[in-house]
Parts: structure tokens; C-alpha cells; sequence
């Protein structure tokens, strides 16, 4: 009797524990809001630097680099989304790559640098977020 109870305890774990797993296995993917959160903290840093005036031109370069990257990184983090989304994304690795080009060197010249860059942020998050 207490065997065949035990045994029934198990089963009844066993298939808890495979709904929760299976619930772990389909919960929304974590990488869109991983890159968007990476990315802000990046223009987080630029914008501190802008705040405190303190505008190094190489760190400027390093950061937009990165999100540049990161940019990179949107169509594999949104893997069914539509070609307007994906082409924003495109504007927006080749609004980076424009903005490092230009090697702002002091806040003015980051700030300016940055504009067309914000600019297709809010547009797409206008769109889809
Ligand atoms: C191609 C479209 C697109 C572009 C460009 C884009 N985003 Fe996003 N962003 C999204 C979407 C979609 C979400 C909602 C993601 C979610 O909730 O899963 C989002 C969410 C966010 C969030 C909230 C993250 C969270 O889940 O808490 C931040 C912060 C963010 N974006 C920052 C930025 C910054 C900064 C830029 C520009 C440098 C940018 N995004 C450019 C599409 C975009």
C-alpha cells in the first residue's frame, strides 16, 4: 500500500515538474529585451558623458561602436519580425556607423552625432514597441 503510493507521489511530481519545464521552455524570449536593455545603457553612458560635459573622443567612438554592434544583434533578437522592422534596424546600424565615423571629439559634436541616431530609436519604437 505505501509503495503504490510513493509510486503515485512520483508520478504526480514527475508531471508537475514537466509543466513547469515545458512553461520554462515557451516563456517569452529574453534576448529582445537583453539587446535593448545592453543598447540603452550604451547611449545611457554617452548621454552621462554629455550631462557632466565630459566628452572623451575615443570613449565616444568605443560606445557607438558598440551599439553599432548591438544594432547588429536586432534581427537575430526579433526573428519574426516584418522587413519595415528590419530595415529600421538596418537605418539604425548605418546611423552608428555615421555617428563613430564622424569621431565626435567634444559634447557638441556627440550631441549632434547622436540626433539622427535617436531619431530611428523613436521611430521604430513608435512602430513596435
Ligand atoms: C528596429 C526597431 C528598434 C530600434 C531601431 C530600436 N528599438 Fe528599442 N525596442 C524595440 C522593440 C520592439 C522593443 C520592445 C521589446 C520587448 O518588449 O520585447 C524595444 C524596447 C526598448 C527598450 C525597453 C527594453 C525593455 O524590454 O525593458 C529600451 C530601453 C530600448 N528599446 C532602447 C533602444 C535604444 C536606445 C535604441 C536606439 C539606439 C533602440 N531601442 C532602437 C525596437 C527597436
Amino acid at each position: 500500500m505505501r509503495a503504490a503510493l510513493l509510486i503515485v507521489l512520483g508520478l504526480a511530481i514527475g508531471i508537475i515538474g514537466t509543466v513547469f519545464a515545458m512553461r520554462a521552455i515557451n516563456e517569452r524570449n529574453p534576448l529582445p529585451h537583453a539587446v535593448m536593455v545592453t543598447m540603452s545603457l550604451h547611449r545611457h553612458e554617452l548621454q552621462q558623458a554629455i550631462k557632466g560635459q565630459h566628452c572623451d573622443a575615443t570613449a565616444n567612438v568605443d560606445q557607438l561602436q558598440h551599439m553599432r554592434m548591438i544594432a547588429g544583434d536586432i534581427p537575430t533578437a526579433f526573428p519574426d519580425a516584418p522587413q519595415p522592422f528590419l530595415d529600421l534596424a538596418g537605418h539604425l546600424r548605418t546611423a552608428l556607423q555615421t555617428a563613430a565615423q564622424s569621431a565626435p571629439a567634444d559634447c557638441p559634436a556627440l550631441a549632434a552625432a547622436l540626433k539622427p541616431v535617436d531619431q530611428v530609436c523613436s521611430e521604430c519604437h513608435h512602430q513596435y514597441r
